[in-house]
């Protein structure tokens, strides 16, 4: 049983300029303008994450840990080590580069920012909840990675689309080894500053379902399709093994889905299936963040899937521009991906 039915249905929510949910599932820090602006001029000598890539993890994370004080590194530290911590944590007022170019229009990387404090700032915070990492057939296999709109894509559902909404997935859902995090840097607001990253915490949907759905859920019955990236270089349509969608501990489970691309071997399990996609559209439980210039947004991606609404792009090199970046909690489990690489996997 092929379900792809309930794509765009988040297209009826109208987002609203603030959190719309549970707000116990998104920490909040923002930082005061000495410690931006103290961020700001450690970073703007970064070396290229590019060009010299451990060089430059190393010199963000020992300069942004010196940046921040003990209160902010003890958020941080809560939300990468504790098991009932929120699945969001949302960091305010980081600084963006003194001077940045227009925003690209092919989903890679422009060569024309030619200081790193956007990266520094990301990869130095991403360093304090864990391990960052990249694929190969990822963005050119680069540990950050370009999210604007890609001209020609508009109705992509991916991160290269723009009028389109994104449906809610689970990062990398194909694939054994996932993020543990994902990290979301803005550098531009869409113009009419619509486009909300739209995020459930898998906590706040289980009280909507039955124990008999919740039983459904927890059995392989389901699988999921691979990234078209994927499948295009394997020359065909590749689904996943079958699995369940919620995983370990009911009082903490992980979650795993890829909507609107999954199956669904059996009536029951397509039942429980049904009534967990009916709750994750729900308005009571998505949080709708529109990030700005200078907010990261880390996402816990065993406990919450993300989507995006939808926004118009006008190509005049100022439409919305993140950056994004993967983190683990560490890299054992993908030894011998890349014996040449340790960071980017194959
Ligand atoms: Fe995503």
């Amino acid at each position: 049983l092929e379900l792809r039915s309930k794509k765009n249905r988040i297209n009826r929510c109208t987002p609203v300029r603030q959190y719309s949910t549970d707000t116990n599932n998104i920490q909040e820090i923002a930082l005061s303008k000495q410690i931006s602006e103290n961020l700001q001029r450690s970073l703007i000598s970064a070396p290229s994450p590019y060009t010299e890539r451990e060089a430059h993890l190393l010199y963000a994370f020992s300069h942004v840990v010196s940046a921040l004080p003990m209160d902010i590194l003890g958020q941080l530290h809560n939300f990468r080590n504790h098991l009932h911590a929120p699945s969001m944590l949302h960091i305010r007022n980081l600084p963006i580069d003194p001077i940045l170019p227009e925003t690209p229009i092919d989903g890679g990387r422009t060569k024309n920012k030619t200081t790193f404090v956007s990266e520094a700032c990301l990869s130095g915070l991403a360093q304090l909840v864990g391990v960052p990492f990249g694929f190969t057939g990822e963005k050119q296999g680069e540990l950050i990675h370009t999210i604007s709109p890609v001209k020609g894509k508009e109705k992509a559902i991916s991160n290269e689309g723009s009028l389109t909404t994104f449906s809610f997935h689970t990062e990398n859902a194909y694939f054994n080894f996932r993020p543990t995090f994902i990290g979301l840097y803005c550098l531009r607001s869409d113009h009419e500053q619509r486009a909300a990253t739209t995020v459930v915490d898998v906590r706040s949907v289980l009280p909507y379902l039955s124990s008999e759905n919740i039983h459904w859920l927890q059995l392989p019955e389901y699988s999921v399709r691979a990234p078209l990236s994927f499948e295009r270089a394997h020359g065909d349509v590749l689904w996943s093994a079958w699995r369940p969608i919620l995983s370990g501990p009911i009082h903490c489970p992980e979650l795993l889905i890829r909507l609107p691309d999954m199956k669904v071997r059996s009536p029951k399990a397509n039942k429980a299936f049904a009534h967990f996609v009916e709750a994750l559209d729900s308005h009571k439980v998505i949080s709708n963040i529109f990030l700005e210039p200078g907010d990261l947004l880390f996402i816990n991606n065993r406990m919450a899937v993300h989507g995006r609404s939808f926004f118009v792009p006008r190509w005049d090199g100022q439409d919305r521009w993140l950056q994004r970046m993967y983190v683990r909690a560490d890299l054992w489990e993908a030894r011998g991906a890349n014996q040449q690489d340790f960071r980017i996997l194959e």
